[in-house]
């Protein structure tokens, strides 16, 4: 029996099927190679759903956000009729990019080089000189070029493939679980944007495995903290359970809410796990020599006392859903850990012409219901329930992604270095990392015209 076929299933969630891995050996040149990044933008980049927008954050008629992908930056405007339309921002005069910004509201989006005027719904509303046009005024003729955009979980979702399937249809299993909790309404606490001096995959390659967490994560300081379970999760692999969906995404769960064996030895629950116990109405010192017995008490508790507390949702998640960590990846570069009270993501974008640096996201979002105090936890540390959170941009190393993230930024750079030697020789994965190596399958396989969401 193979590793993850000894996982142990989480109770209430459907299993997602078994893939067969080819065994791929990731060699330097996928990170470093301008021909190889122009083959994932023509067969990976411009044919997936990508991630770009949120709805209430545009939720006015006019109201527009602009996100860069690649070489590309695409305009989400909200219409008059509640939906939205996702445009390549650029003008069809001649070409000149029609915003800068990252957001606004627009009554038209008025080109700065000719003037000419564009509608929020991509028609052409005016132009100088219409009767000096060999070709006839261009005005009802000429549209912003649009592409398909859709909306789940109060994301906007856009894809540059005229003929790509379905939004639901891409997501596969992830639809279904991620409808349960309700993100649609929960609120932004944290939003970073640096440039990472790495290739995209580098990023996405780490937050597919856990096999770097004891050693990039690895608890520091006192000898309580070094034996305390990092965040209250289970990250053994052995305990852990490693799926892969036909769609292309990954699903790691780690067993969660749980104080593990450290409590043995020291009678300590450690933070954060003590307080959370504490929010529900448990006594940490209650569980001293009874480390295993936190996870189910907190699940317990929570399907208890949720509901009357504004958690509506928790009674459409199985008990597993109620602690355990419930990491995500979408193909091809977004990472979420789902908490019962977190959205967090991470998000690898391509740079525009070098493919030795990256966009790199991080954002948190939780639900806020009515009479929950106190702060919310995220990985930026402790972020005020009524804080308005503002898109922060800088530059790499300006300013902290959150600790747990800056590690795992503290090895990128470095491990770009390495791939680029001559003397690295190519990768030799273990099997918790087969996430890692399928992202490098999927790849290869849009790029060979087998993309994964027609096969
Ligand atoms: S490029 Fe836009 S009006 Fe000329
Ligand atoms: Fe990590």
């Amino acid at each position: 029996m193979s590793q993850q076929e000894s996982m142990r299933s989480p109770k209430g969630l459907p299993d997602w099927p078994r893939q067969l891995l080819r065994g791929h050996k990731l060699e330097g040149y996928r990170y470093t190679s301008r021909a190889f990044a122009e083959k994932e933008w023509a067969h990976v980049w411009t044919r997936v759903w990508l991630l770009l927008g949120r709805e209430d954050e545009i939720s006015r008629p006019g109201d527009w956000q602009q996100e860069e992908v690649g070489p590309e930056s695409i305009l989400m405007v909200r219409q008059s009729d509640a939906g939205i339309k996702a445009f390549y921002n650029v003008c069809q005069h001649r070409g000149q990019r029609l915003v800068v910004e990252k957001k606004g509201h627009a009554g038209r989006f008025v080109c700065p080089y000719h003037s000419w005027a564009w509608n929020t719904d991509g028609s052409l509303d005016f132009v100088q000189d219409p009767e000096d046009f060999p070709e006839g005024n261009p005005c009802g003729k000429l549209f912003l070029a649009e592409i398909p955009c859709d909306t789940f979980a109060g994301f906007i979702w856009v894809n540059m493939d005229p003929d790509c399937v379905s939004l639901r249809d891409f997501l596969g299993p992830v639809w279904d679980e991620w409808t349960a909790y309700g993100i649609e309404k929960w609120k932004r606490y944290v939003a970073k944007t640096t440039l990472a001096p790495v290739n995209w995959k580098i990023v996405m390659d780490n937050f597919n495995e856990s096999y770097h967490v004891n050693t990039v994560h690895r608890p520091r300081g006192s000898d309580v903290e070094k034996l305390r379970i990092h965040s209250g999760v289970d990250t053994r692999y052995t305990t852990s359970r490693f799926d892969m969906a036909n769609e292309g995404h990954g699903r790691m769960i780690m067993l969660g809410g749980y104080a593990g064996p450290a409590i043995g030895k020291t009678g300590v629950v450690g933070e954060p796990l003590a307080t959370i116990l504490r929010e529900w109405d448990l006594d940490p010192d209650d569980f001293a020599g009874k480390g295993e017995a936190t996870r189910e008490a907190l699940q317990r508790a929570r399907r208890r006392l949720g509901p009357a507390r504004g958690y509506d949702y928790f009674d459409q998640l199985c008990d597993s859903q109620l602690t355990d960590a419930y990491h995500y990846t979408l193909f091809p570069n977004f990472a979420v850990s789902l908490w019962v009270d977190g959205f967090h993501f991470l998000r690898a974008r391509p740079h525009p012409t070098d493919p030795e640096q990256c966009l790199f996201d991080n954002w948190w979002y939780a639900p806020n219901p009515e009479g929950v105090a106190g702060p919310v936890r995220t990985t930026a540390g402790l972020v005020g329930r009524d804080e308005i959170v503002s898109h922060e941009i800088f530059k790499p190393g300006e300013q902290s992604m959150g600790l747990t993230i800056d590690q795992d930024m503290s090895i990128f750079p470095t491990q770009q270095m390495g791939v680029r030697s001559r003397g690295y020789r190519g990768s030799y994965l273990a099997d918790q990392e087969s996430r890692t190596a399928r992202l490098h399958e999927l790849v290869d396989d849009c790029i060979a015209g087998r993309p994964p969401w027609e096969t």
